[in-house]
């Protein structure tokens, strides 16, 4: 573990209220990740984030089981868009699970609400620039595979970007040119580390499109025969932004109902009743992998 904290009297001084209309923002998104997290540290008074967690629909309570929770308004910092999805609560959560420092970024926006890629991605670059060395994804997901059970999570070993965005498409402010090796874009040991949590949990593989709109049953079977086993419309931009940054990468995937043409019609309402029925388990399972996690892991003998 290797984040830093300044004082308590520090941490508890509220910060300044910096608003994105009020402030000048720098025109990259890679600067503007850096000045959100710099804002992130002042407001917060800690130096350094160990692990990041994205939460997808209705798991927004695995930010009460943080110690120390402190809470920002996505609204109030740089370079972030409120999002606009019913059940995402548009949040920033710092605070301390274990020995590491968890900064919590609890609502995405999306593609589909017609923000660009790197606007999707602002919230991960954020946390890669707050330090965080790995970062746990998660999603709503349609289940492919017959054999997952809806409301169960699924652990993903791999992506079908589909989603026709990249993150690393110039011209930007970041490192350049984006050839990023995406050989194992979800870390092997923080799947190790998973499974060893839930030993029961399936690995498949995310097609992540665009949406918003669902697929269609031929879609599907499209997708199943490239090998997908899940599908939802976020995250492979993210992991390819955050491997780009170094930052190691678990995902998982709660299956919110079986996908197209395999079950009964979609509708978002039944996929934020089952987030919702599944929060529990999936907050105590988070809770336990992220508590699990070695923020450091180069610094082990
Ligand atoms: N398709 C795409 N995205 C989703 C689905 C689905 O079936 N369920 C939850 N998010």
């Amino acid at each position: 573990m290797s984040a830093s904290q300044s004082s308590p009297s520090a941490r508890d001084q509220p910060g300044p209220q910096v608003t994105a209309q009020a402030t000048a923002q720098p025109a990259g998104p890679y600067a503007r990740a850096r000045q959100a997290a710099d804002e992130i540290r002042d407001r917060t008074g800690i130096d350094r984030f160990d692990v990041a967690v994205v939460l997808g629909s209705g798991l927004g309570s695995f930010a009460d089981s943080l110690a120390g929770a402190q809470r920002l308004s996505m609204n109030g910092l740089a370079g972030f868009a409120p999002p606009g999805v019913p059940g995402h609560a548009g949040a920033i959560v710092a605070g301390r699970l274990g020995p590491c420092t968890v900064l919590v970024l609890a609502g995405r926006v999306h593609l589909y609400e017609g923000h660009d890629v790197h606007q999707v991605c602002h919230a991960v670059r954020t946390a890669a620039a707050a330090g965080v060395g790995a970062a746990v994804l998660t999603n709503a997901a349609g289940g492919i595979d017959p054999g997952y059970a809806v409301g169960s999570l699924v652990r993903i070993g791999d992506h079908l970007n589909l989603s026709g965005a990249n993150p690393l498409t110039g011209p930007h402010d970041g490192p350049q040119p984006g050839f990023v090796d995406l050989s194992t874009a979800y870390d092997a040991d923080l799947r190790a580390v998973a499974a060893q949590v839930a030993p029961e949990m399936a690995e498949g593989v995310y097609a992540g499109l665009a949406g918003p709109s669902f697929e269609t049953p031929a879609e599907i079977r499209m997708l199943r025969a490239m090998g997908a086993t899940l599908v939802g419309m976020s995250t492979t931009c993210e992991t390819i932004a955050l491997r780009q940054l170094g930052v190691r990468v678990a995902a998982f995937s709660l299956v919110t109902n079986r996908a197209a043409g395999l079950g009964e019609p979609l509708s978002h309402q039944e996929v934020t009743a089952v987030g919702q029925a599944a929060a529990t388990d999936v907050v105590e399972f988070l809770t336990a992998l992220v508590g699990a996690i070695d923020a450091n892991p180069e610094a082990t003998p």
